[in-house]
């Protein structure tokens, strides 16, 4: 019986016998342990040895097959490989035949690696594409490669991104990652949020965290539709899109809403707000990362039971809504969360690190809280682990629905720099109070602005 060892003793010290064993094994088990286990190849081996499994009916054997003439590195195999590359029925076969090409790392493959750039299977492009970024000098190879950079797969799309990208030097007028704007740092501006954002640099913001507007569910949210309040929140996204810094996270707190109906021959409508405005933001540039589910204990939430509980009749089913959702995304980048971290010195890191215990699943068991002034403010709990979870000391946190501020003294609380916008002076004036509670803050120069005045300041800046 064959054995790794035994194929191994035969691979250094008696190759004719490894020939001939190739040659002479039929069945199908034998043959698929030679091919996977007969390891690296000497210099000079044969390839066309293996020729003859090139037709086997078994895709395994297929497969290992062209892996092992790849790992001859012999160029005079390229059309066997472009032969199986072009005609095998298998996809998993076409793909290890077209990365065999690749890595031959033989110029004379350019031309065939190319012609794979056009296939249907958007996995033998990538391996054509790995190979050819081996002839990155070459402008001949990169133009080809550049014509994909619209390619309908995205994978596609961010490998010749950051192809593109690692070509060239990282721009100098990009701001340092870790630094956020001075005018900007525990800044409150009463003011409309849009309005506002044209004053902000690129770049400027390492996290968002906000609880949007409800739907027409309270009295600061009227709009003219559900279509005009999504693209009001798309366009605000959009330009925290561009003023987040690459690869940074914004998280968006909804829930499902209801709006009451208007008479009894009516019924109510329920808008489900986090699937509606996911696609919108995925589509601004933001990547989803997580759903987080913010739990609430049912005492706390209003109880829509009362009516099933009477009369049990199915289809008038009406769970109370006890959750809300915590839609994590990510500024949209070929960078790896790696590369954002390393951006912080050592000691920041250490400092900033999650110490203790720590939410492990995507369910947070929080209590709400209940404000006097705002009728929706987050719990300070829900604040702190964002926080704790998606930024490093010193970072500025924005929320652009600001309401009382929450997010706002759990940041400073938590060593990080807050930027707010509002646009109700009922609620400004409640974060007066609720951030001046903390005599950190005057300490600090917490400052509260008009939109006026924080234009001054950005020009001033700039
Ligand atoms: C759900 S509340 C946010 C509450 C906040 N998370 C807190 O902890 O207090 C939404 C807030 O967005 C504000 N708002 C609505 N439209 C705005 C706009 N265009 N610009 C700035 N603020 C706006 C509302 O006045 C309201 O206070």
């Amino acid at each position: 019986m064959l054995t790794k060892g035994h194929l191994q003793t035969l691979k250094q010290s008696d190759l004719n016998q490894l020939y001939a064993l190739l040659r002479t094994t039929t069945d199908n088990k034998e043959a698929l342990f030679l091919l996977e286990n007969i390891g690296a190849l000497p210099h000079g081996f044969d390839g066309l040895i293996f020729m003859r499994w090139l037709g086997s009916d078994n895709s395994d054997i297929r497969y290992w097959t062209v892996k092992n003439i790849g790992k001859t590195g012999d160029p005079d195999l390229v059309l066997l490989l472009y032969e199986t590359a072009t005609h095998d029925p298998d996809s998993f076969v076409r793909r290890e035949a077209v990365s065999s090409i690749g890595r031959l790392r033989n110029p004379t493959t350019i031309p065939v690696l190319t012609q794979f750039l056009s296939d249907s299977d958007p996995k033998v492009v990538l391996q054509a594409i790995r190979g050819l970024l081996v002839f990155r000098s070459d402008p001949t190879v990169m133009s080809e490669l550049e014509k994909l950079a619209e390619h309908p797969n995205e994978t596609i799309q961010q490998v010749i991104r950051k192809a593109r990208m690692n070509g060239h030097s990282a721009s100098q007028e990009q701001p340092a990652h870790t630094s956020s704007p001075e005018f900007m740092r525990n800044v409150v501006v009463h003011g409309d949020v849009l309005e506002t954002l044209t004053y902000v640099p690129d770049e400027a913001i390492h996290l968002t965290f906000t609880s949007p507007p409800y739907y027409n569910a309270r009295d600061y949210s009227i709009y003219e539709s559900y279509q005009a309040y999504l693209d009001f929140l798309t366009q605000v996204f959009c330009e925290v899109h561009r003023v987040t810094k690459e690869g940074r996270f914004l998280i968006v707190n909804t829930s499902p809403v209801i709006v009451p109906r208007v008479s009894r021959s009516h019924s109510s409508k329920r808008y489900p707000i986090p699937f509606d405005l996911h696609g919108r933001l995925v589509q601004t540039g933001w990547e989803f990362i997580d759903d987080i589910i913010w739990l609430k204990p049912e005492t706390s939430v209003k109880n829509r039971n009362a009516g099933f509980l009477q009369h049990r009749k199915p289809l008038g089913y009406k769970p109370n809504p006890v959750t809300e959702y915590l839609m994590v995304y990510r500024k949209a980048t070929d960078r790896l969360l790696d590369w954002n971290i390393r951006e912080y010195d050592h000691e920041n890191v250490q400092a900033s690190k999650v110490q203790g215990d720590y939410e492990t699943s995507n369910v947070w068991r929080i209590d709400p809280t209940f404000d006097r002034v705002h009728s929706a403010v987050f719990p300070a709990e829900l604040c702190r682990r964002v926080i704790r979870y998606y930024s490093y000391i010193g970072d500025l946190i924005f929320d652009p629905f600001g309401g009382s501020g929450t997010l706002g003294k759990a940041a400073r609380d938590m060593q990080r720099n807050f930027f707010l916008t509002e646009k109700e002076a009922k609620y400004v004036d409640r974060m007066r109070q609720i951030l001046g509670e903390n005599t950190l803050f005057e300490q600090n120069n917490i400052q509260f602005l008009t939109v006026d005045q924080f234009a001054a300041h950005s020009q001033e800046s700039s």
